[in-house]
């Protein structure tokens, strides 16, 4: 059978020091990949450029959290009950499968009952259907142990924070928060090779917006823009205004971040062509997510790929730490001037609270502290997902004045959470061009400079002293103006260009004889194949220019 595109990029890949099977001496595990030298260059420069969109352009800011996190954390966040897969397992080889890589748009139960669909292995019936939870588990310590999972996403590390950066950020919405690091979850069976991986890399931002005004404050900059979205029955080329304004997408906030996110996409080398926003249906939408839109890329072996996903989490998150773990989680909206006001304040008992509810006691008085009193004679607390009815002799009621400065309320959140490494891939598929010329095969990737892995490659014409000498030396200061270069003086230039060619590397200088005499040096573009005259002096603006442009 012949070779496809994926097949082509990823034996380039192995071969060029991209992307490597993990643990191959042992056999590899499906759904684990190495990135080799090149490929850790080559992803580091997409989060840097992703980074410049959100710190540089968006003002966002950045943490750094645990990938090991407690039980307690991904309980309130819902995963440890919703974040499952549907799998079914074969009678006989007792391979698992997902659910819906076997099974379409049919009735799940009705078709394994009637033995509609096979084990795709062995051609044997299926047991029952069951969810499986993705999440991997650990302990942390020994003994005294805490249980906890790897973190299947950056964004918790972030919500349990939000009231410490709240504070750092001086109280004032809406402002964002990014993490850039590794998430897990143990598919069921990847069998999509780079693209569906068990240990991935993320960068989430986590935007908490006042839900009484859910915009950007850059809205009316982009509004204008052309988005192309994909409603599951047609695409759409329409202003992100029009689109606001239709109810397509629900609010300017969400619709600010599909924007950067596009832009994003485009300046990091994405095909414009192979780009799409398609909106989750009522039926895909995750647990936390009242609307979401996924940045699909197009990829020759695995058709559309959701590679970001934007979506709308309302308060839900924090609503839910708020919950659990009884801080205070809120933001204020503060009026023009403070107000006095009756307030009806409950004073919690803890010589009450403590014998009835031992060491949740602490969480439950900081809940009742911050519940606003309503008239009504019973008092009903959420608790670790439950309604817990507080005995009316575990409080007393304060009827007082007090200076109110604004209303507290849970901020909403619009998240744009990006698959690396899938985005990686397809950049690098959009890239890829091959051919022949006077007989011999050639391969490019176009990458776009700035997130190309090495950006020059430097090349003596031959091994005459004098030209290596040059060369070291021009090598020495480029990498020391911050230029990644390859120092290559093996083989022909021809040879050494292709090289150069088939790992994106977007410059190619030659130093020849002349280059003795007028301090001058050739440079070669890799998309034009043209080449022009320098001097040596004026190379690293000229370079960097051409670089972050
Ligand atoms: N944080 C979004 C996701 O896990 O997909």
């Amino acid at each position: 059978m012949p070779l496809d595109t994926y097949d082509k990029i990823m034996m380039l890949a192995k071969r060029r020091g991209f992307i490597y099977p993990s643990f191959e001496i042992y056999g590899g595990v499906a759904g684990f990949y190495d990135y080799g030298p090149l490929g850790s260059r080559l992803k580091l420069n997409i989060e840097n450029l992703w980074r410049s969109f959100y710190i540089l352009k968006d003002n966002c800011i950045e943490i750094s959290t645990p990938t090991i996190t407690l039980y307690e954390v991904l309980n309130a966040s819902g995963h440890v009950d919703e974040f499952t897969d549907l799998t079914v397992d074969c009678k006989k080889c007792n391979q698992s499968y997902k659910v819906e890589d076997i099974i379409n748009n049919i009735s799940v139960d009705e078709a394994i009952k009637e033995n509609k669909i096979k084990c795709p292995n062995c051609k044997t019936n299926l047991k029952d259907a069951y969810p499986i939870n993705l999440m991997f588990s650990t302990k942390i310590g020994f003994g005294k142990v805490r249980d906890a999972f790897l973190r299947p996403e950056t964004a918790q590390g972030i919500f349990i924070d939000f009231h410490l950066l709240y504070r750092y950020v001086r109280e004032k919405l809406p402002f964002g928060v990014i993490q850039v690091g590794r998430g897990y979850r143990n598919e069921v069976s990847p069998r999509q090779g780079i693209i569906r991986l068990r240990e991935f890399s993320m960068a989430e931002a986590e935007v908490f917006i006042d839900p009484e005004n859910k915009t950007h404050p850059n809205f009316n900059k982009i509004k204008n823009l052309e988005i192309k979205l994909f409603d599951n029955i047609k695409e759409m080329k329409i202003s992100v205004e029009k689109a606001v304004d239709k109810n397509v997408i629900n609010n300017q906030a969400l619709a600010y971040y599909m924007i950067l996110t596009q832009e994003f996409l485009y300046s990091a080398g994405v095909d414009p062509e192979k780009f799409r926003f398609r909106k989750h249906s009522d039926n895909e939408l995750a647990h936390y997510a009242t609307e979401c839109w996924d940045a699909e890329l197009f990829s020759e072996r695995f058709g559309w790929i959701e590679c970001v996903g934007i979506a709308d989490r309302s308060a839900y998150d924090l609503q839910s730490h708020i919950d659990s773990s009884g801080k205070d989680m809120y933001a204020l909206r503060k009026y023009e001037e403070p107000k006095i006001v009756d307030v009806k304040k409950i004073i919690p008992k803890m010589n009450e609270l403590g014998p009835l509810f031992k060491g949740n006691a602490g969480k439950i008085k900081s809940i009742l502290e911050n519940l606003e009193m309503e008239d009504s004679k019973k008092i009903t607390i959420n608790f670790d997902g439950k309604e817990v009815e507080i005995p009316n002799n575990c409080y007393e009621i304060v009827e007082t004045k007090e200076k109110k400065i604004g209303d507290k309320f849970v901020p909403h959140v619009i998240e744009p959470s990006y698959g690396i490494d899938r985005i990686l891939y397809c950049i690098i598929e959009h890239s890829f061009f091959e051919g022949k010329e006077k007989d011999e095969e050639y391969k490019i990737l176009k990458l776009n400079p700035k997130i190309a892995p090495i950006k020059v490659g430097v090349l003596p014409l031959t091994n005459d002293d004098r030209l290596v000498s040059i060369a070291c030396e021009l090598d020495d200061n480029l990498r020391n103006a911050g230029i990644e270069t390859y120092y290559d003086d093996g083989g022909s230039i021809g040879r050494r260009y292709a090289r150069m060619d088939e790992v994106g590397t977007p410059f190619c200088i030659t130093i020849d004889h002349d280059s003795i005499k007028d301090n001058s040096v050739t440079i070669r573009d890799r998309d034009t194949t043209k080449q022009i005259r320098k001097k040596i002096d004026e190379l690293i603006p000229f370079l960097k220019e051409k670089i972050d442009n």
